[in-house]
C-alpha cells in the first residue's frame, strides 16, 4: 500500500473515531508515532482528548518535548495521569528505588503501579482508546488488528499507526516539520522510562532498548496485554 493511501486511512479512521466513539482518548507518551497522531489530530481539529502517563522516571528529554507539544499544539490539551503516591511508596520503601532490575515480577509490578493503575483513571467513562502501536515494532506486535475490543479495560482500542512503517512515521516528521524527542538523534528509536530504555546498536531492533535484560517475546508494561 503506498503512503498516500495509508495516511489517508488513517485520517480516515481518526474520523470514524470521533464520530462513532466519542468520548474517545488519543494515549500520548511523546514517542515519534504519537507525535505524528498529536499532529492529525490538531491539524484536523478532531474532537479527541488525549492523556499522558507520567511514571515519575521519564527521562529530561521527555518533559522538555512535553512543553514544545504544548506551544505547537495548544488545541489539544493533555491530561497527565500520576501514580498514586501511596503506592509508589510502599513499593519503594520495600523493594527499592530501583527494584525494577531485580525480576520481571518485580518490573511487572511497578509497571503496574505507574502505569496500569493511572491508564484505568485515564480510560474510566471513555467509549475508546487510540495508541500509536505499529505492527513492526514487536513480536508481541504482529497479531495486532488496528480496531480491537481491549477487553482488560472494556473499551474498544485503536491503532491508527499499525501498518507504517518507521522509515513512514520519520517521514511525516519531517515533511510537517513536528516536534519530537531528541532522545531519537541519540540512537533511541523506543522511549518509555529512564532507566528501563537504553539507546540501540545500529541493525538492533527498534525496542531493543526498552527492558533490554528480558526475553524480548515477553517483554510488555501490561498497557498492551494480549487478549485471551
Ligand atoms: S510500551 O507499552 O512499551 O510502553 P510503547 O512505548 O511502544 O509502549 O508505546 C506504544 C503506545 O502506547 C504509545 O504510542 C502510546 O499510545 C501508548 N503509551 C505508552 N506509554 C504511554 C504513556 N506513558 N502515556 C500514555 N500512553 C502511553
Ligand atoms: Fe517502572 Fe521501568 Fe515500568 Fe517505568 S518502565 S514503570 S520504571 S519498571
Amino acid at each position: 500500500m503506498d503512503f498516500e493511501t495509508k495516511l489517508a486511512n488513517t485520517l480516515a479512521l481518526l474520523k470514524k473515531i470521533e464520530a462513532e466513539y466519542s468520548p474517545a482518548v488519543f494515549a500520548h507518551s511523546f514517542g515519534a508515532e504519537d507525535m505524528v497522531l498529536i499532529d492529525l489530530i490538531a491539524r484536523n481539529q478532531l474532537n479527541i482528548g488525549a492523556f499522558s502517563l507520567d511514571t515519575g522516571r521519564l527521562p529530561p528529554e521527555t518533559y522538555t518535548l512535553m512543553a514544545k507539544c504544548a506551544e505547537r499544539y495548544p488545541s489539544v490539551k493533555v491530561a497527565v495521569y500520576f501514580p498514586d503516591a501511596a503506592q509508589v511508596e510502599a513499593y519503594v520503601n520495600t523493594q527499592g528505588i530501583n527494584a525494577f532490575f531485580g525480576s520481571v515480577e518485580l518490573r511487572k509490578e511497578c509497571c503496574r503501579i505507574r502505569k496500569l493503575e493511572p491508564l484505568k483513571r485515564a480510560l474510566a467513562g471513555k467509549k475508546a482508546w487510540i495508541t500509536g502501536l505499529r505492527r513492526e515494532q514487536s513480536p508481541t506486535r504482529t497479531d495486532m488488528a488496528a480496531q480491537e475490543y481491549d477487553s482488560g479495560n472494556g473499551l474498544e482500542k485503536f491503532n491508527p499507526l499499525l501498518e507504517w512503517t518507521e522509515k513512514e512515521v520519520w517521514a511525516y516528521i519531517r515533511a510537517n516539520d513536528v516536534p519530537y524527542n531528541e532522545l531519537h538523534d541519540k540512537h533511541y528509536p523506543s522511549i518509555g522510562c529512564a532507566p528501563c530504555t537504553r539507546p540501540v546498536a545500529m541493525g538492533e531492533d527498534v525496542r531493543a532498548g526498552r527492558w533490554w535484560w528480558e526475553n524480548p517475546d515477553l517483554k510488555e508494561c501490561g498497557l498492551h496485554a494480549k487478549k485471551h
